[in-house]
């Protein structure tokens, strides 16, 4: 008789935990996955990024159709009138189709889906459900949930988080916006374009932290084209709630006059963090630090020996493509092989219109580190972004001033996230920016602005 029920046993399936799942199984490992929620793929699938890229994409069509965005191309779309509930459908059905394929994926690959709740009951054994099961290894894939706003209850009607946000019943006339992170610029645009007026109110002097300066200056630039009110250096030091209308008291953050905002929507957005609730880490000795995240080595090791952590539950961004490669990285060091994820090269993508992207270092951060370069090209120069009337935007390449080597691109365009994958690519093979400018890039193309803002590295670019 086997030692243990299971190899491997997964405990969450959102993009960590069902790719790491996989694997396990693809390399011969006897693999089970519990999740505690009805249907597969986590957070990612079910609530976070594919309802909200649903959301966005409608909502483009909407605002593209209804603002008569097609007019100057010939094309004149008369009545152009929303249908939300159609909307909706639209989205829940891509969600079905997606979670349903990892359903598809478990079952060819002979992952078995625990399903329920896990709680460690020692280091080796987990209750699902009904059910106590052993593992030689064991996953920890739980995910983050949303940062709760002191003094302010979520009541998924008026008040909501981001899964309230993903499925408003009726557009809001106003939507406040607490936090101008990714969320709230993705869902706040979501509901602009739909009609709604959006006041995004941000603690610090700049949306998007993290983000290169230029960047969040940009982006904030043209978020407010777009008819979204910024309130930046700003905190919210209340919410009430009276009917289906909400009163958001809001003042400088760095002290002030109060003002108050009436809104019938309010979006808490102001983060997320790690869940390891009712897991009872306490039972296996698996310790979390001072942000509630449980450590890892360089391999995903906890402290724990036969226990391992991956994604949003660790430390690191937030992202489902970081959480999947970290999945496939921990099955392969299961295995006894040699996972690895490169933390240095993790693509970040705003999937606004334009799309906001980056890899690597900000300026910023590249100056503290040493001497450096940068190169950057406006797609107001870029022939088929010029052709397409899409010239928001620029491209920027950050190297370093002696080697030349990329630490860093920054994107903001139309096509940022798909452009982004090349500049990670070319870090992820050591590049220089030289490199990049002696690639031949398809012309006509918004890539090209890659290749010129290497070009603008070396101080010669073509177009501009
Ligand atoms: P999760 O996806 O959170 O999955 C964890 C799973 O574990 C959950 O299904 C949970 O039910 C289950 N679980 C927890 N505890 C237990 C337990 N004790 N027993 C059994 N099961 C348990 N990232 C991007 O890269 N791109 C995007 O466009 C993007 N958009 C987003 C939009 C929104 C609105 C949100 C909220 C997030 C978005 N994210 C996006 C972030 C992304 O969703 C997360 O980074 C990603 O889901 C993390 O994956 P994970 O596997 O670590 O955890
Ligand atoms: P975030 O960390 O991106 O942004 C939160 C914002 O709220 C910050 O700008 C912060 O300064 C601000 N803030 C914090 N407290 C505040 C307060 N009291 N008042 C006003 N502002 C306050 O978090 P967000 O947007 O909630 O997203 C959570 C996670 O989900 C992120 O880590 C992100 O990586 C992930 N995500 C990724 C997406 C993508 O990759 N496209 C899309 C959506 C979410």
């Amino acid at each position: 008789m086997a030692e243990y029920d299971y190899d491997v046993l997964v405990i969450g399936a959102g993009p960590g935990g069902y790719v790491a799942a996989i694997r396990a199984a693809q390399l011969g490992l006897k693999t089970a996955c519990a999740e505690a929620r009805e249907t597969l793929g986590g957070t990612c699938l079910n609530v976070g990024c594919i309802p909200s890229k649903a959301l966005l994409h409608a909502s483009e069509l909407f605002e593209e159709t209804s603002h008569g965005a097609f007019a100057k191309f010939g094309v004149e779309i008369a009545g152009a009138t929303l249908n939300l509930d159609q909307m909706h459908a639209e989205k829940v059905k891509a969600v079905g189709e997606l979670t349903g394929g990892i359903e598809y994926l478990f079952k060819k690959n002979k992952v078995t889906w625990l399903k329920g709740k896990a709680v460690f009951q020692d280091a080796g054994t987990v209750k699902v459900g009904d059910q106590t099961v052993t593992a030689r290894d064991i996953v920890i894939a739980t995910g983050s949930v949303v940062t709760p706003l002191p003094g302010v209850t979520i009541d998924q009607k008026v008040v909501v988080d981001s899964t309230g946000a993903l499925a408003l019943p009726k557009v809001p006339e106003h939507l406040v916006v607490i936090g101008g992170g990714v969320i709230g610029l993705e869902l706040g645009s979501v509901w602009r374009r739909l009609g709604a007026k959006v006041t995004v109110v941000e603690y610090l002097d700049q949306i998007l932290p993290g983000f290169d300066g230029e960047v969040r200056k940009e982006s904030a630039k043209l978020f407010k084209k777009q008819g979204m009110e910024l309130k930046t250096s700003t905190k919210v030091t209340g919410v009430t709630v009276e009917g289906d209308r909400a009163t958001v008291t809001v003042e400088p953050a760095a002290g002030g006059a109060a003002e108050t905002l009436s809104a019938d929507a309010v979006l808490v957005a102001i983060g997320r963090k790690p869940n390891t609730d009712g897991l009872n880490l306490d039972a296996a000795g698996v310790t979390l630090n001072q942000r509630g995240q449980i450590e890892i080595d360089h391999d995903f090791a906890t402290n724990v020996d036969g226990i391992w952590a991956i994604g949003d539950v660790v430390p690191g961004p937030m992202l489902a493509h970081k959480a999947e490669d970290e999945g496939v990285a921990v099955a392969e060091n299961i295995a006894g092989q040699t996972g690895i994820v490169n933390h240095d090269v993790i693509p970040s993508v705003v999937y606004t219109m334009p799309e906001i992207a980056g890899v690597g270092l900000s300026e910023e951060a590249a100056k503290e580190k040493g001497e450096i370069k940068v190169g950057k090209f406006p797609f107001m120069a870029n022939s088929r972004a010029k052709t397409n009337r899409d010239t928001d935007g620029f491209v920027k390449v950050i190297a370093d001033a002696k080697t030349d080597r990329v630490l860093g691109v920054w994107i903001i365009s139309s096509l940022a996230g798909t452009m982004i994958a090349q500049a990670a690519q070319a870090m992820e093979f050591g590049a220089t920016s030289e490199d990049i400018a002696y690639t031949c890039h398809a012309h006509p193309t918004h890539s090209e602005a890659l290749k010129e803002a290497a070009m603008a590295v070396q101080g010669k670019p073509i177009h501009i």
